[in-house]
């Protein structure tokens, strides 16, 4: 019977797969090695089975012991799996920015995990890099791999994702192209290749903001790939060339193998096929360029493959009546507290004050301190229809909002869509309070579709 005990058995001998539309536009057809098959779902099955046989060569994890690792998600799954299937528990550390399916997918495994802030320091106790040095201590028999340091890490892709590549190539590799985040996938399989050929050329797929590529370390959304420090497990001697890629080239290439090629991958992906694609422009047709994806796109669901995330972040420029509105909200609220609103009992005085600091001509008027609910809007304030009250009567400066509101902005769902509430701006209305099912979530005013619509210059 052709069985395994367990999973674990099939990590590796992913398949090299011909990107041909994806190729289209260059003149080698790239390769791409796609790691998503393996059974935990990414190319850190590789590293999650060969960090923990290392550990227990060298005595340092034993029955009963707990794997504590900082990951942005992958290496955790692969080394969830491997503990599954020795009996280890698990305890994960994950930066903030990783999406909520990937933090589910480590708890669906039965795993711990603990999420920690994304924009502090490498050094900052409150990184997830220093709460699992600091978990490691605290629990007994606790072992972490910390894949950035661990030399199991590049030797597990020179044991195996670089022989498997050169044998698919028949030898005849020209290129192998690679994100960087640990340096383990890149450094292992570019000493294997270039022993084998010195003249590989070893390309790294760098993220806009980060070290290896020499650029300024600063946020940016793609995950797993790129880093503000310099890991041990980087060789970059083994490098011949950094491509720098930016946050909309990555998500539109990783968007772009899937309505091509069929092939459903993570981010980094698409950094990776993004600078494949630079490099392979500049050689001819029988080039074997190598690309290595290193995960799927079923952790980014919420993201990358979101339109209205995508919008939102100025990926898409989907500017239509089918956008959302909560798309549109996201936008403004880069530039604008969520809702400006008054109280009832505070002074016209006071309001008139508010939409000046705000340069708003409407808002909500809330009888409690925070908007939890549609129940709590209870009227709206307009600058028109205060300039006519105070300049009929200035002594309703000093009078209450309550006793100069007008009924509430008409309610409408974030989830309808621009072209919805078209009816209402070409009639008198002059604004809409979006919400979020039944929580208030933002003010919408012509000019405020209007400058989505438009979209930045
Ligand atoms: C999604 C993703 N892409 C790329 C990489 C980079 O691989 P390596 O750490 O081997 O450089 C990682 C590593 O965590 C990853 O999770």
């Amino acid at each position: 019977m052709r069985t395994v005990d367990s999973l674990v058995e099939l990590v590796g001998d992913t398949p090299l797969v011909r990107l041909r539309r994806f190729s289209a536009k260059v003149a080698p057809t790239i390769l791409a090695k796609v790691e998503y098959l393996n059974p935990g779902g990414s190319v850190k099955d590789r590293i999650g089975l060969a960090m923990i046989e290392a550990a227990e060569r060298d005595g340092l994890l034993g029955p009963g012991g707990t794997i504590v690792e900082p990951t942005s998600g992958n290496t955790g799954v692969g080394l969830a799996m491997v503990a599954i299937e020795r009996g280890y528990r698990s305890v994960f550390v994950m930066p903030d920015k990783v999406s909520d399916e990937k933090v589910d997918l480590l708890r669906a495994y039965g795993a711990e995990v603990v999420v920690c802030p994304t924009a502090v320091e490498p050094d900052d106790p409150r990184s997830y890099y220093r709460t699992a040095d600091r978990l490691t201590r605290e629990i007994s028999g606790a072992f972490q791999p910390n894949q950035y340091a661990n030399d199991a890490n590049p030797a597990a892709h020179e044991a195996s994702t670089g022989p498997e590549i050169w044998e698919q190539t028949d030898g005849r590799i020209d290129v192998f192209v690679a994100g960087v985040g640990t340096g383990g996938t890149i450094t292992g399989v570019g000493r294997y290749l270039k022993e084998r050929n010195r003249d590989v050329h070893i390309v790294g797929a760098d993220p806009e903001g980060s070290v290896y590529s020499g650029d300024e370390p600063r946020p940016y959304l793609v995950e797993g790939v790129g880093e503000d420090f310099w890991p041990s497990t980087f060789d970059a001697e083994v490098v011949d060339r950094f491509v720098r890629v930016s946050d909309r080239q990555s998500f539109l290439a990783a968007r772009e193998l899937a309505h091509t090629e069929g092939i459903l991958t993570g981010g980094s992906c698409g950094t990776a096929a993004h600078a494949a694609r630079v490099v392979a422009a500049e050689y001819p047709p029988d080039a074997v360029i190598v690309v290595l994806l290193p995960d799927s796109g079923r952790g980014y669901l919420s993201k990358l493959y979101n339109d209205d995330w995508m919008a939102a972040n100025g990926f898409l420029d989907r500017r239509s009546g089918a956008t959302r509105l909560a798309t549109v909200v996201a936008a403004k609220q880069r530039r604008l507290p969520a809702i400006v609103h008054m109280h009832p009992d505070e002074s016209v005085r006071q309001a008139i004050a508010i939409l000046h600091e705000f340069d708003v001509s409407q808002m909500p008027v809330v009888k409690r301190d925070t908007v939890e609910s549609r129940d709590d809007v209870i009227g709206s304030i307009h600058e028109r229809g205060l300039l006519e009250r105070v300049y009929r009567d200035p002594a309703v400066l000093d009078a209450a909002v309550a006793d100069v509101m007008s009924r509430p902005l008409p309610m409408v769902d974030g989830r309808d869509t621009v072209e919805s509430i078209m009816g209402w701006f070409t009639a008198d209305e002059q604004a809409v309070l979006v919400c979020d099912g039944p929580v208030p979530n933002g003010v919408l005013t012509r000019s405020d579709v209007l400058d989505y619509l438009v979209g930045p210059s």
